[in-house]
């Protein structure tokens, strides 16, 4: 029998950690009949990663609309993936993480008595304003799904004390290490092209490498932030920081007033895989709130500090390579300057681990999918 699995997604980072099992499922052409549909949640940022790992939805429901409310996201997400099941009529409904895509997604596979599977699965704050509205995406998911990849024993520990049966989980790692690997590997071979003026910027300095996003900081949070990344730059003059600005423009409006005509940081575009991969393989420290950066930077031995007050993943921290700084402009600064001058205080950060996987967890997903048929 052949297998239909209906991969669904729309963001980013959920294309980036879908991309390794898209590529591992059409290794089997005989066995499963492997259908791609994107809610494109993002465009320009999902159409980078499409193009990079050369994945053609079959279907592309075009939802971006600028400032769009989640109440108007999640209705046209229900509305316009309906269609889309009724004529795929997939076995399996594969999604990805904890975004507005994911929760819709599986609410609409859920009316159509479809299975869903979750990878990323376990993933909890317990606070359920932080991430916002990411902590109730994903449990709303867990409620649904019929199979839960979790990345770490920590998520499957999570989901069995919710009470999801053990059989139905399987920990795999994240398939953002596979996607990881696969693009150190690339850019080792062949160092990617870089935006224009970035290369000679961090010529000769240390690289702090930022991203920032996350909703529960918009506004006095994600100022305080800016203010921060101001008083770094000020403070030491052998650093350079790059920041690829998420399109939101709620996070654009106060980080270009706020950052755009500071020297030594350097507000960019958001770059494709590579740049990005490139990018924080030669930083020296990262400051993020990002949930995938937060994954892949112990795997490259980068000391991060985390901009916010909690994390679903732990595992960083407790590697050594990770710290909670929140939102807090005297806290980010002290431990950032605390990184740059004290050796000791790096080295400590410094060491790679891989807490959240192998890379062969789209090898598992599958031969799980394979195996349940
Ligand atoms: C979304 C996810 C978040 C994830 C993040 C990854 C939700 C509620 N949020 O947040 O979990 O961590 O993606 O980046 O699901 N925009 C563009 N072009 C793009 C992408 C976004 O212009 O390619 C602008 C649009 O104005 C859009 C806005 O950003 O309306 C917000 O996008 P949205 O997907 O709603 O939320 P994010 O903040 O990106
Ligand atoms: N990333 C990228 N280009 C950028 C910034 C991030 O390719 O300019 C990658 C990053 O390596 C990670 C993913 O995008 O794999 C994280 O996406 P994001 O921070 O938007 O979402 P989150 O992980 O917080 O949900």
């Amino acid at each position: 029998m052949t297998l239909t699995v209906l991969s669904v997604f729309g963001t980013r980072p959920e294309a980036i950690k879908m991309a390794p099992v898209i590529r591992e499922l059409a290794r089997y052409p005989r066995e499963i009949r492997s259908v791609v549909c994107v809610t494109a949640q993002h465009r320009e940022m999902l159409d980078q990663v499409l193009e990079l790992f050369k994945i053609k939805p079959d279907y592309d429901l075009d939802l971006m609309a600028e400032r769009q409310s989640l109440a108007q996201l999640s209705a046209r997400v229900l509305l316009n993936l309906e269609p889309v099941f009724v004529e795929v009529k997939p076995d399996w409904v594969l999604v990805q993480g904890d975004t507005t895509t994911v929760m819709a997604v599986s609410l609409v596979a859920f009316y159509h008595h479809l299975q869903v599977a979750h990878i990323e699965a376990g993933l909890r704050t317990h606070d359920k304003r932080a991430p916002f509205p990411e902590e109730i995406n994903r449990r709303i998911t867990s409620v649904i799904a019929d199979r839960h990849f979790a990345p770490t024993q920590q998520a499957r520990q999570a989901l069995l004390a919710e009470g999801i049966a053990s059989g139905a989980i399987e920990v795999t790692g994240n398939t953002v290490i596979d996607a990881l690997l696969w693009m150190q590997d690339q850019v080792h071979q062949a160092p990617p092209a870089l935006p224009a003026g970035v290369a000679e910027a961090i010529d000769g300095k240390r690289l702090i490498l930022v991203t920032g996003h996350r909703r529960e900081s918009f506004g006095p949070g994600l100022e305080r932030v800016c203010l921060a990344l101001h008083d770094i730059a000020e403070q030491n003059p052998g650093v350079c920081l790059i920041y690829p600005v998420h399109l939101n423009p709620s996070v654009r409006e106060p980080v270009f007033r706020l950052l755009g005509d500071v020297p030594r940081i350097h507000l960019i575009e958001p770059v494709t895989y590579a740049p990005f991969v490139w990018l924080m393989d030669r930083a020296a420290l990262i400051l993020t709130d990002s949930g995938g950066v937060q994954e892949e930077a112990p795997a490259l031995g980068k000391p991060v500090l985390v901009l916010r007050d909690t994390t679903e993943r732990p595992e960083g921290i407790e590697a050594g390579n990770a710290l909670l700084v929140g939102t807090n402009r005297e806290l980010i600064v002290a431990e950032t300057n605390r990184l740059l001058t004290q050796p000791e205080a790096y080295q400590a950060m410094a060491t790679a681990h891989n807490p959240y996987g192998d890379g062969q967890a789209a090898r598992r997903i599958v031969a799980s999918l394979l195996e349940a048929r």
